[in-house]
């Protein structure tokens, strides 16, 4: 059973945008080693977003649904809620987050909140399994 393909969808961007998408892919131990197309196909389908500050973007316990590059301003990563809420760092311009539920299906492992205006990108989970699955797809067909 063949599941009807989603449409991969391009959104225009800056050279300047397109490459601080790739250099953030190429920081990930696994987005590293996607195919030059599937990264391509990764940075058109990113969608840019932008919160205020004290936004939950992420919370730790929940269904991940993206995975995000920040692209302006910056977010802190916090684990835990209430009197046992920790502080885990900070994170800048740059950097991937929010990849683990999306690559290893499982629940949000902590939560990711905007301490300025934040602009981020965005790559719907969904979006992310068509591309690394259609270079399984070319892999068998080159066989
Ligand atoms: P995910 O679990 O999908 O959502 C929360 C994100 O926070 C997680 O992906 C990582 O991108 C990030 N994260 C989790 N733990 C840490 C940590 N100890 N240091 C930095 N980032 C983290």
């Amino acid at each position: 059973k063949v599941a009807s393909p989603t449409k991969l969808p391009k959104i225009a961007k800056a050279a300047e945008e397109r490459e601080a998408i790739e250099a953030a892919l190429l920081n990930n131990a696994f987005m590293r080693n996607l195919q030059r197309d599937q990264v391509t196909q990764i940075i058109d389908a990113m969608e840019k977003k932008t919160y205020k500050e004290n936004i939950d973007i992420i919370r730790e316990g929940m269904d991940g649904t993206h995975m995000y590059i920040l692209q302006q301003g910056s977010v802190k990563v916090t684990k835990g809620s209430g009197p046992d809420k920790v502080d885990v760092c900070s994170l800048s311009p740059g950097s991937l987050f929010g990849e683990l539920a999306i690559l290893y299906n499982c629940r949000r492992t902590a939560t990711i909140t905007s301490t300025e205006k934040v602009v981020l990108w965005s790559l719907e989970r969904t979006l992310f399994q068509t591309v690394v699955k259609s270079a399984g797809r070319n892999k068998d067909q080159e066989r």
